[in-house]
């Protein structure tokens, strides 16, 4: 067994870190996660143990990308668990802060990135960006990593980020990795875990729709509005699944273009009793 990473509980001694590992000349590469680490994770992390000398990732499930009725308080969290995958992928430290250690009272600053938060996840979920930018900003200023890594399962998270990091001159590299999948489809999610052994059957269906999308997009089809109806009248079809968004748009403004002459993402998100997922594919 791999050894397992150090813990680090607040600001202080994680920076402290950070400068010892800088002093010894070594580079860092930062994985970010709220926990409950699955597959998805741990290629972020082993991609991250490849790129630089020593591996942080954090895991701290923060409040102010939760909206009042979401699942902050059930949402997983497996430590003993955690910390095998982290030890496997050869993490280093582990930055584990408390809610108390990252917002004390009387903090005011958010970080907003316009119009690319408004849309699609954004709409459905008012103030989840502005928590999950500031949350990212103020760990990458205390991790100061050379590298930070993200997963295209959370396509307009990573767009937004990119935004925010180019927008800011944040001096670090961002790598966005593909999303890892079940044999069945399922992206990896730790939300997957509130699935019940008939919603766990079905929800591979999620994944089905956007695949045949991006099938027809092979075929040739470039108008947003064939792509759109098709993905959404075969979501609407899956007995069980409460539709909140189908959309195809361009992968670099997230808009909706007539016809896809650039890059484009095929987005949805649904419901699935009591657990919403979320997928995408990219077009091409
Ligand atoms: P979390 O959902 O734990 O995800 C952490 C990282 O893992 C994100 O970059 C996410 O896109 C990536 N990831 C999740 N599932 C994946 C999969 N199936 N394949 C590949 N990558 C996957 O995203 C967050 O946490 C938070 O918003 C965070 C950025 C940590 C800020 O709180």
């Amino acid at each position: 067994m791999a050894d397992l990473p150090s813990v680090c509980a607040t600001i202080a001694e994680m920076r402290a870190v950070v400068r010892a590992q800088r002093v010894a000349g070594k580079t860092i590469a930062f994985v970010p996660t709220m926990g409950a680490l699955h597959r998805g994770h741990a290629a972020l992390l082993h991609a991250a143990h490849q790129q630089a000398d020593h591996v942080v990732a954090s895991i701290f499930v923060n409040p102010t990308q939760f909206g009042p009725h979401e699942d902050f308080h059930r949402y997983p969290r497996t430590w003993e668990a955690d910390l095998a995958v982290c030890a496997d992928a050869g993490v280093g430290h582990i930055f584990a802060p408390s809610a108390e250690e990252m917002y004390p009272p009387g903090a005011r600053t958010g970080v907003e990135v316009a119009k690319l938060q408004d849309q699609l996840e954004g709409l459905s979920r008012p103030g989840h960006f502005r928590g999950v930018c500031t949350i990212v900003l103020k760990l990458l200023n205390i991790v100061t990593p050379d590298t930070v890594f993200f997963g295209q399962k959370d396509a307009q998270q990573a767009r937004i980020i990119r935004q925010m990091i180019h927008d800011l001159n944040l001096p670090v590299e961002m790598i966005v990795l593909p999303t890892v999948r079940e044999p069945d489809g399922l992206a990896l999610s730790s939300r997957n875990q509130y699935l019940s052994p008939a919603e766990r059957a079905i929800a591979p269906q999620l994944y089905r729709c956007l695949a045949d999308v991006q099938a027809r997009y092979h075929e040739g089809e470039r108008q947003t509005s064939a792509l759109e109806a098709e993905l959404r009248s075969e979501l609407l079809d899956i007995t069980g699944f409460r539709l909140d968004y189908a959309h195809v748009v361009e992968a670099d403004t997230l808009m909706t273009v007539d016809c896809l002459h650039k890059p484009g993402l095929a987005l949805a998100a649904i419901t699935l009793g009591t657990t919403r997922l979320i997928d995408n594919v990219t077009l091409p």
